[in-house]
């Protein structure tokens, strides 16, 4: 395959944005230490599955926006939508109307509680729900899945974290951790008799399916104790079924968040749950405190909902979920026979649902290994494939964009074989090695 080489006007951006933007991106997992030198530091357009960067380089896409952008970069029916939108009047002194029909529609097709609040972020949604159940059950903390990597950049997950820098020391008894698959460590935390323990958030599956009885044993514990159960479907919902992860393993939360792939890139994200526990953020209870849940002056825009309302009809229109599936499926078929190809079984594993894979990098002592990983990122984006470890098929990924993929993976594999084989990436990789987003020191 032809390889890209010219990364001379990307190497500008990345001087001059980190002049003017701390960081260098609007989140830290689109920054610079998180690429080889040789990647595209910018974007200039995308169409489906495809991207462009300042130098002209095309690239498929495979995390597409941190996997938001659900059926495609530029897709038509849902741009239109938000352009009339758009036309139409973004804000207003009241709700738009539009907010009404959002809302129904959405509760129809997650099918995930009786009433729903939107924003434009998804930490905005998650904190909202540990808000909430902290007003439903008086008690003040939260108990988070250790192994999940992102509920919000607000305090009460960020003091958990490694970057706690700016952050007040209080916050942190605010936040015990469990670890998913092992109810024990959940019944651990609630046989305290002073736990405090408000609610329990996690994502509802990753990428190796959650342990016979795991979720349904939460469920019961967080009952049991007057928790309020959390699932975070960020990442999962639209991805492993409309009404996201905790549709397909059948399994019910109190509140529920969403964000990321519902809009098709644009910013829509929503919190939804029972009635008993949402209506605390309403206004009828006329003589009972207020709780002040999401009141954000962008957080109904108008152009996102409307971008929602048009994804959620392409994706029933089109069956997008089940499509999607089917091609993760095939992808990953032929990336593990290309993998046994060049002998590279215990070096690289594709793992995760067909909804939303995953690549695996070991070292030659069968160690995960980030110098490694951005090898074969470096490998994948000289052939033209933009990768950052997942492989996220939507409807754009048609056969063309994934033979590229499977073309740039085998070329990529034959270049990773040679690191194994010399146990070291010294003579191949260009530059540092990406670095984990959650680290104490730059
Ligand atoms: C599981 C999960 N929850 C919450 C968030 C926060 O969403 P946002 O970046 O829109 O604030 C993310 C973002 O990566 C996420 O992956």
């Amino acid at each position: 395959m032809k390889k890209i080489t010219d990364f001379s006007r990307s190497r500008e951006f990345s001087r001059a944005i980190n002049d003017v933007i701390p960081g260098g991106a609007h989140t830290y997992s689109k920054g610079d230490d998180q690429f080889p030198v040789n990647a595209p530091a910018a974007i200039t357009h995308g169409k489906g599955a495809r991207v462009w960067d300042l130098d002209g380089n095309e690239y498929i896409d495979c995390s597409m926006g941190l996997t938001s952008v659900s059926i495609g970069h530029g897709y038509e029916p849902v741009a239109k939508a938000v352009a009339d939108a758009a036309y139409q009047g973004t804000n207003f002194q009241r709700p738009a109307a539009l907010e009404l029909e959002a809302a129904r529609k959405f509760l129809d097709t997650v099918q995930s509680g009786d009433m729903v609040k939107f924003a434009k972020n998804g930490s905005t949604v998650t904190t909202a729900a540990v808000k909430l159940a902290r007003a439903y059950t008086g008690r003040n903390r939260v108990a988070i899945a250790k192994e999940h990597p992102f509920f919000s950049y607000d305090d009460w997950f960020i003091a958990a974290t490694a970057c706690d820098t700016g952050i007040p020391v209080q916050a942190k008894t605010l936040t015990a951790g469990f670890s998913y698959d092992n109810l024990s460590s959940v019944e651990e935390l609630f046989s305290d008799k002073n736990h405090d323990i408000a609610c329990l958030i996690m994502e509802p599956v990753k990428f190796s399916p959650p342990k016979e009885g795991f979720l349904e044993g939460v469920r019961e514990l967080c009952s049991e104790h007057g928790v309020v159960f959390i699932l975070d479907e960020m990442i999962s919902g639209f991805k492993w079924a409309l009404g996201g992860a905790q549709q397909y393993l059948d399994i019910k939360p109190d509140l529920a968040t969403w964000g990321k792939g519902i809009a098709n890139g644009f910013s829509a994200c929503a919190l939804t749950g029972r009635a008993e526990i949402m209506e605390l953020g309403g206004i009828r209870r006329t003589g009972a405190d207020k709780v002040f849940l999401i009141s954000t002056t962008h957080g109904a825009e108008t152009t996102g909902l409307a971008a929602m309302v048009a994804t959620i009809d392409a994706f029933k229109t089109h069956g997008m979920i089940e499509s999607n599936w089917q091609r993760g499926e095939k992808l990953r078929q032929r990336l593990d026979q290309i993998i046994v190809k060049h002998q590279l079984e215990s070096s690289l594993t594709v793992t995760g649902y067909p909804c939303l894979l995953a690549v695996i990098c070991r070292n030659a002592s069968g160690q995960v290994d980030d110098t490694f990983r951005t090898l074969l990122m470096q490998e994948m984006i000289a052939r033209g494939v933009l990768f950052q470890g997942l492989l996220y098929p939507t409807w754009s990924h048609q056969r063309a964009e994934l033979d590229h993929i499977e073309r740039a993976f085998d070329e990529s594999c034959a270049v990773y074989r040679k690191a194994i084989d010399a146990n070291s990436c010294s003579n191949l990789l260009v530059g540092p090695p990406a670095k984990p987003v959650f680290r104490k020191k730059i």
